[in-house]
């Protein structure tokens, strides 16, 4: 059986990292760099981010976190913020060295989010 994404990831550890670094590149990214500094509790969103892509990527059942519409409610992000956002996540697919076909599959589903995050 071929690898699922959660397992090219590099399943609990490898997600975790890549929610770090991509944290770390919001944190540092000029156009989104606010919308974190300025977040109720970026310790939360770490963690449920992390829940959130062990469980979209096939490697857990439940997610207990936000639907992705109410963790963005009101924010009113724009599609250059969005861009900026998914920038950093591949970004940190790169530094910890993900295949470009699980790179691929995870830029599919951001972009299949689009609609529940920007100016919702
Ligand atoms: C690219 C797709 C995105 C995904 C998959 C995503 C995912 C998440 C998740 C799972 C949470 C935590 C929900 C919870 O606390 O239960 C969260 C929170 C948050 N997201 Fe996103 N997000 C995305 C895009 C963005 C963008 C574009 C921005 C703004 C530029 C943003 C800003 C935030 C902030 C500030 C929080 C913390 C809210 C708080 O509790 O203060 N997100 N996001």
């Amino acid at each position: 059986m071929s690898p699922t994404l959660f397992d090219q990831l590099g399943g609990t550890a490898g997600i975790d990292q890549i929610v770090e670094d991509a944290i770390a590149g919001h944190l540092a990214n000029p156009v989104i760099k606010t919308r974190f500094e300025n977040a109720k509790d970026i310790d939360r969103a770490k963690r449920m981010a992390k829940a959130f892509f062990a469980f979209g990527s096939g490697g857990t059942d439940t997610y207990a976190g936000k639907d992705m519409v109410s963790a963005h409610k009101g924010m009113n992000i724009t599609e250059q913020e969005y861009l900026a956002a998914i920038d950093d996540i591949l970004a940190a697919l790169d530094k910890n060295s993900i295949g470009a076909g699980a790179r691929k599959e995870v830029l599919a589903i951001l972009y299949s989010l689009k609609d529940l995050i920007i100016r919702v």
